[in-house]
């Protein structure tokens, strides 16, 4: 029962994987929202730019102000409401593939949201 009950974890953990991403349009010089997925107030995200290690933004608590990571991320990012991710001004240097992360004991991580200007 064990045995089952892991393999059919492992199945939806798989399945999960498969879907992977999904791909945001955007112009450069606009500012983006990004929805986080688990739409909870308390979120964490974190963007991953081509093979670079994945670099922490912000965390958001809904009932005070967002933490930044690093200082100089404030002028760039903001929390939109249920833990939205609000990019100012997306450059190219903002394109990559943007997760956030539902804290807690077991922390999950959402799809990506790739940046993707269709050109
Ligand atoms: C982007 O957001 C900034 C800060 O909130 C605002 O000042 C600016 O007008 C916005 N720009 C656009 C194009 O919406
Ligand atoms: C947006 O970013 C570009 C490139 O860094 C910069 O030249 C421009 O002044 C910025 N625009 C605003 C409204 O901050």
């Amino acid at each position: 029962m064990k045995t089952l009950l892991l393999s059919l974890l492992c199945v939806f953990v798989w399945s999960q994987h498969t879907e992977g991403f999904t791909d945001q349009q955007v112009t450069l010089g606009q500012n983006v929202t990004l929805s986080c997925e688990f739409k909870c107030k308390a979120a964490i995200w974190f963007v991953i730019k081509s093979s670079a290690r994945p670099v922490m933004l912000l965390r958001t608590f809904g009932s005070e102000e967002a933490d930044y990571y690093d200082e100089k991320f404030r002028n760039k990012y903001s929390e939109g409401s249920r833990s939205q991710l609000i990019i100012n001004n997306v450059t190219a240097d903002d394109l990559g593939t943007y997760y956030c992360i539902k804290a807690g004991w077991a922390l999950q991580v959402s799809d990506g949201i790739r940046l993707d200007t269709g050109i």
